[in-house]
């Protein structure tokens, strides 16, 4: 367990706050404002301590400026952020040193110095410079061994932040201590990168249930034809070892039981629904079908537990979305406790504007599916244990 925010003294301090600053940005105008939102509760509850807050952060897209987003969260804390053009030279020393107990400064993304990616030491000196403690609260970049990630801890009493404890725990608790039966849909296109998650979450859960083009290769490996539907011919044998473990630990894995499918992607055309055995050659599997949705009654239970990562069809596509609105539905309807993994599964439940409608949304993509995959988060590690 990581010491967090209130485990530490922040009244009067200067405190250094990697924040979670990396959302989407279109022509300057700031969209989806989840992240900022979760960000806020850290920095509320520092501001209530009259801190003062040197944010720090990146954005993914190269070259994108963290200046659209000053105003965006200075609306959402009701309080006033002064962005500063670079996280490192004069101008962001001078706005430091003269920052007093109650003021937010805003830095420029981290990512536009290389030494930040390259987790240079120098580099992560001179950000723990500007304070007197670090919070870690940017959950979504904590499996980065960068150097706001992994390095600044070194030198600043290091805690976490609401969020980064919120998911950090939920998620760990889901899969430690889980209430029962604890079911996993797993979902998205490439068996290849979910591997190490089936192959974890299969040991941890009661059922798992496969969906998204990831099912195909599924789907091959047990010799049911899937036509032209996206497969990873290398993956058939992990596929296969899988199949061969969940028969071994007893453990319930569904696969689709009829599909959507479609002869072209780009131009969706000859859309129809068909059994699983019934697809054809010319056939492209674009989502699951409503057999498969139904399965899921089979094994949710009100009292139990569900991990939902990745979407069980082309849900972009609204044609091809009604799995994945099934799959959804049914969580919800079941009343068990339900964890949505990040990225893709985050975006459609937001876009749906079902977001709310879940226990636990995840703001991490590579983040939690790498906790969803037991694995440790180096950014994470670098905190302080909490004393028994
Ligand atoms: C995310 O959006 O998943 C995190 O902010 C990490 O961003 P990155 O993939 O650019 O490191």
């Amino acid at each position: 367990m990581k010491q967090s925010v209130r485990d530490i003294e922040v009244s009067g301090q200067k405190v250094l706050v990697r924040t979670m600053l990396n959302v989407p940005i279109k022509n300057g105008v700031v969209g989806d404002k989840m992240r900022l939102e979760a960000a806020a509760a850290t920095l509320k509850y520092l501001l209530e301590q009259n801190a003062a807050l040197i944010l720090i952060s990146h954005h993914s897209h190269e070259g994108q400026s963290l200046a659209p987003v000053a105003p965006v969260l200075a609306n959402i804390l009701g309080h006033p952020v002064t962005f500063v053009a670079d996280c490192l030279g004069e101008a962001a020393s001078a706005a430091v040193a003269s920052l007093q107990p109650g003021q937010v400064v805003m830095l420029e993304n981290l990512r536009f110095h290389p030494e930040e990616e390259a987790n240079d030491d120098a580099f992560a000196r001179t950000l723990a410079s500007y304070g007197q403690v670090f919070v870690q609260d940017d959950f979504t970049t904590c499996h980065r061994e960068h150097a706001s990630m992994v390095s600044v801890p070194k030198y600043l009493p290091a805690v976490a932040g609401f969020q980064v404890q919120k998911e950090v725990q939920t998620i760990t608790d889901a899969l430690e201590n889980p209430k029962r039966p604890l079911i996993a849909v797993a979902g998205g296109a490439k068996i290849s990168t979910k591997i190490p998650i089936v192959s974890f979450l299969l040991r941890k859960v009661d059922a798992l249930f496969i969906g998204g083009a990831m099912a195909n290769t599924f789907l091959a490996a047990q010799g049911v034809p899937i036509g032209k539907s996206l497969v990873e011919p290398d993956m058939l044998e992990q596929a296969k070892a899988i199949l061969a473990d969940a028969v071994t630990q007893g453990k319930s894995l569904l696969l689709p039981l009829d599909a959507i499918v479609t002869t072209n992607i780009e131009a969706p055309a000859d859309i129809r629904t068909v059994a699983i055995s019934a697809v054809g050659p010319d056939d492209i599997i674009a989502d699951i079908g409503p057999l498969s949705v139904a399965q899921l009654d089979t094994i949710l239970e009100p009292e139990g537990t569900v991990i939902w990562n990745g979407p069980v069809g082309i849900a972009e596509q609204t044609v091809f979305a009604s799995g994945t609105a099934g799959v959804a539905e049914k969580i919800i309807g079941s009343g068990a406790t339900s964890i949505i993994g990040g990225g893709d599964t985050a975006d459609y439940v937001d876009n749906a504007g079902l977001a709310s409608k879940f226990s636990f949304v995840s703001t991490g993509g590579g983040a939690s599916l790498e906790l969803m995959s037991g694995h440790t988060l180096p950014g994470v590690e670098a905190l302080l244990d909490k004393q028994n």
